[in-house]
């Protein structure tokens, strides 16, 4: 494998729509990834694997004008013109998504397709949301976590993150509560050292891959 980080583009958004749906089946309504790539406040990093390429699906139906076969104007077509074909693009295996409001970083969401999930994908995935963080000038990385889920909990202790609150029933599909988890200040000497520490462990661990955060 020969791993890719990098902000996502418009070709990504078809597979970090699937591994939303995987991950995230029940949240309603679906996040509208196109909307996210065109709001200042988001910051999307995704992780490719630069030896794997897949066909993304044709574009989804666009209300686009053009003229019939008669010369008449017929007001939509189907497809964006010179975007009917199917395009060969790199293999996304996760994605982590970040608004910066004010000076506060919130990760929006993150996940790891199930098949490539225990390869350090997340970490490296939590590492560039926290890289995105620091460079829009957040003080703290705050998120939302499912009780239950103590995986992501797990990670996201690794890297200083600590409950500071709960919001009850928020994950309406099981009324699940979820916690409010927080970092230190990102500028603080106990956040740098613990984080430099961490992400250079890391990034030895996995050894080559291209890190464009
Ligand atoms: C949470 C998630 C992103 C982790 O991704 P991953 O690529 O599997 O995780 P990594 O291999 O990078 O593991 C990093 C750390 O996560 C934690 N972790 C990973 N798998 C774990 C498990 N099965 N049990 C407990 N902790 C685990 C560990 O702290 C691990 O660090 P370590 O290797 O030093 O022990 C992934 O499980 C996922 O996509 N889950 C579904 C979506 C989701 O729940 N997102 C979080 C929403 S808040």
């Amino acid at each position: 494998m020969s791993w890719h980080i990098r902000l996502m583009v418009k070709d990504d958004i078809p597979q970090v729509t699937a591994i939303d749906r995987e991950a995230f089946p029940t949240m309603w309504p679906p996040v509208n990834f196109h909307n996210e790539l065109n709001n200042r406040m988001a910051h999307y990093a995704v992780a490719g694997d630069g030896q794997r390429t897949v066909i993304n699906p044709k574009p989804a139906l666009q209300l686009t004008p053009v003229h019939s076969f008669l010369n008449l104007k017929w007001p939509f077509s189907s497809r964006v013109p010179g975007e009917d074909h199917p395009q060969k693009v790199e293999y996304i295996s996760g994605f982590l998504g970040l608004w910066v409001m004010v000076d506060e970083a919130h990760i929006i969401n993150v996940a790891v397709r199930q098949s490539c999930q225990g390869k350090g994908l997340g970490e490296l995935l939590l590492i560039s949301g926290i890289d995105m963080a620091i460079r829009n000038k957040a003080v703290v990385v705050t998120l939302e976590v499912r009780k239950s889920n103590t995986t992501a909990q797990t990670l996201y202790a690794k890297y200083g993150f600590q409950e500071v609150g709960s919001r009850k029933a928020y994950y309406t599909d099981k009324k699940e509560d979820a916690l409010i988890m927080t970092t230190d200040f990102l500028t603080s000497v106990a956040f740098q050292t613990r984080f430099s520490k961490l992400k250079a462990e890391h990034f030895r661990k996995l050894g080559h891959f291209e890190y464009g955060i």
